[in-house]
C-alpha cells in the first residue's frame, strides 16, 4: 500500500494505491471558489488551506479504500514544480508520516504525474510512444520510452496551453478557471466563425507558441457589438479554442509519424477537453494511432497520478531521502 499527496498549486489531494499499483481511493478538495474572487491562485491562502485540509483528506482516502495508517508501506507527495508554500504542505505531511512509521518517502515531479496518468488502471501498464502534456503551466511533447524514461522534444515558447484558455476566457468576461468554460460554451459555438492564428503550425521543431492567439483575440474584441451577445460568445470560444485544438493535434501527431510512434497520450488539466480528446481521438484513428487518454477526473490535479507515478519508482526500488527539498522549478 502507497499513500500519496498532492498539494502543488491550489488542489489538496490524496490517494492510495496497492501493491498492483491500482488506485483504491483518490480524494480532491478543490479551493477553486477560494481563489475565483482574486482571478488566479494567491499562494499564501493555497498554502493555508492545504494545512487545513490534508489531514481529514488522508482519513476519507484511507476509509474509502479500507486501509489502515499502519499498513501503508510507504510515502510519496509532490515535490515540484509547483508553488512552493503548497509544496511543502503535503511534502512534510508525507515525509512525517514516513519518518513515524519508519518506512521510505518518495519526492514525485507533478509533471511525471501527469504524464503517467493516461495509463492508470491498464493492465498493459506503461505504453512507450509520443506523450502530450497540456495543464495551466505546462506544455511539453515528449517521446515516452518507458517509466522513467523521457526524451524531451518541445515545449511552449510564451504561453501555456491552459493559460492560453485562462487568458482568453478572462477577455471574453468569463470566471477563473476559464479553461473549462470556454469548453461548456464552445459546444453551441461556430468554430469557423472567426479565424485565429495557428502560430508554428508548421514550424519544423516540435515547439508551440499561443501568445499570439492571445493577441489576436484582444484585437478582435473592441470590433465586435459590446456585451457580446450569447451567440457571438459561443462563436469566439469556439472558433479560439479550435485553434489551440488544432495546433496540439497536428504538432503531436506530426512528432508520433517523424519519429515512427504508433501510440499518443495526452495528460494534464487541457486534456480534459472535450473538442481535444474528440479531434486527437479522430486524427489519431485516421493516421492509425493508439490514443491513450487519461480518465477525466485524472487529468486536472489529483493524487492517484501521483500515486502511479511513486509506484513505478517503488517498484524499481528508488526513494528519496527525508532531507528532499521541495523544487518549484523542478524539471521533469
Ligand atoms: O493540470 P492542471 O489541473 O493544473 C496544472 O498543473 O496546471 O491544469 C489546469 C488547467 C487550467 O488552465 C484549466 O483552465 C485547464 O487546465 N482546463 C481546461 C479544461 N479543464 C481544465 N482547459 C480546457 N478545457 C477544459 N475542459
Ligand atoms: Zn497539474
Amino acid at each position: 500500500m502507497l499513500l500519496a499527496l498532492e498539494t502543488s498549486c491550489d488542489e489538496t489531494a490524496a490517494a492510495i494505491c496497492d501493491s498492483g499499483g491500482r488506485i483504491l481511493a483518490s480524494e480532491i478538495s478543490t479551493q477553486m471558489e477560494l481563489h475565483r474572487p482574486f482571478g488566479g491562485v494567491v499562494p499564501e491562502l493555497a498554502s493555508r488551506n492545504h494545512l487545513i485540509r490534508v489531514q481529514p483528506l488522508i482519513l476519507s482516502a484511507l476509509t474509502q479504500a479500507g486501509v489502515r495508517l499502519g499498513q501503508v508501506e510507504a510515502f510519496a507527495a509532490t515535490s515540484g514544480p509547483g508553488l512552493a508554500s503548497s509544496l511543502l504542505i503535503g511534502s512534510t505531511v508525507a515525509k512525517s508520516l514516513a519518518m513515524a512509521a519508519g518506512r521510505p518517502f518518495l519526492g514525485i515531479n507533478h509533471l511525471e504525474g501527469h504524464l503517467l496518468s493516461p495509463f492508470i488502471g491498464r493492465a498493459e501498464g506503461i505504453s512507450p510512444g509520443i506523450a502530450l502534456i497540456v495543464s495551466g503551466g505546462h506544455t511539453m511533447l515528449l517521446q515516452l520510452r518507458g517509466a522513467g524514461d523521457y526524451m524531451l522534444l518541445g515545449t511552449t515558447r510564451d504561453d501555456a496551453a491552459g493559460e492560453a484558455f485562462d487568458k482568453g476566457a478572462k477577455m471574453l468576461g468569463l470566471p477563473y478557471p476559464g479553461g473549462p468554460l470556454i469548453d461548456k460554451l464552445a459546444k453551441v459555438g461556430d468554430a469557423t466563425a472567426f479565424e485565429f492564428p495557428r502560430s508554428m503550425l508548421d514550424s519544423r521543431d516540435h515547439h508551440f507558441s499561443f501568445s499570439g492567439l492571445k493577441t489576436s483575440l484582444l484585437y478582435v474584441l473592441p470590433k465586435l457589438p459590446q456585451p457580446l451577445s450569447e451567440e457571438c460568445l459561443a462563436d469566439l470560444c469556439a472558433s479560439y479554442q479550435e485553434a489551440i485544438v488544432e495546433i496540439l493535434v497536428e504538432k503531436t501527431t506530426r512528432a508520433a509519424r517523424k519519429l515512427g510512434q504508433r501510440a499518443v497520450s495526452i495528460s494534464g488539466g487541457v486534456s480534459c477537453n472535450s473538442r481535444l480528446r474528440e479531434a486527437m481521438q479522430e486524427r489519431c484513428d485516421a493516421l492509425g494511432l493508439r490514443l491513450y487518454l487519461a480518465a477525466p477526473n485524472n487529468t486536472t490535479d489529483n493524487a492517484a497520478m501521483i500515486a502511479y507515478a511513486a509506484w513505478h519508482r517503488f517498484q524499481r526500488g528508488q526513494s528519496s531521502e527525508l532531507t528532499l527539498d521541495v523544487d518549484p522549478n523542478w524539471r521533469l
